[in-house]
């Protein structure tokens, strides 16, 4: 069953892009997105897009203040289709998987995977050490989806939106949304 509402959640990791461009895609889809940003997400959207998050009040359908933790998405009460970080940094991560969850973004997180649905988590970070490692396979085995933003070259990008496009497909392909840019690979190419 395709959702028809989602979080997203966008963090202070490098790839705000990602966040902006699932933003865009969801409401083509004609999904409900409630946004929740990071102080750090509009540092970083700043630095790398050029945008403010006042932008992404126009694309995302309702957008809630981190510091709001009355906010519906605190519930697990409220129906959700699941929640998508994207990008999600290894601080945010770690919240979640420590159940700290100080702000509504990692809150949302955590009532994603107490109700049982659907978390993924496009974790961006390079290198890896032994810490980040084990929060990740901790996250995981708490239910939580590790995506971490990593390009494929089999189909063949010719930009960098491709890139971008592609990976966000195969990250909605796990909610049953099949768009225009999932290339799959098939025999032989
Ligand atoms: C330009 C820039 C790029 C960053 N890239 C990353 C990154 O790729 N991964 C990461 O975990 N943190 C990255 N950070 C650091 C996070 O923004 C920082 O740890 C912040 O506290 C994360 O908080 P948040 O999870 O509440 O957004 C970056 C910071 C800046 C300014």
């Amino acid at each position: 069953m395709k959702p028809e509402r989602l979080i997203i959640g966008m963090t202070g990791a490098s790839g705000a892009i990602y966040g902006v461009r699932l933003l865009e895609i969801l409401k083509i889809l004609g999904v409900e997105t409630h946004l929740v940003m990071s102080p750090s997400a509009e540092i970083t959207l700043g630095l790398e897009t050029g945008m403010k998050a006042k932008d992404l009040e126009k694309i995302a359908s309702v957008v809630h203040p981190v510091k709001n933790i009355a906010a519906c998405l605190s519930s697990g009460s409220y129906p959700t289709g699941g929640m998508i970080i994207a990008p999600c940094s290894i601080k945010s991560m770690s919240e979640i998987a420590t159940g700290v969850t100080s702000n509504l973004l990692t809150r949302a997180a955590d009532v994603t995977l107490k109700q049982r649905r659907k978390l993924v988590l496009m974790v961006r970070e390079t290198p890896l050490h032994t810490g980040h490692l084990e929060t990740m396979a901790k996250v995981s085995s708490y239910g939580a989806i590790i995506f971490p933003p990593v390009p494929a070259f089999y189909t063949k990008p010719e930009s960098l939106e491709d890139m971008v496009n592609q990976t966000l497909a195969r990250v909605l392909d796990l909610f049953g949304f099949e768009t225009p840019d999932l290339i799959r690979w098939r025999d032989g190419g």
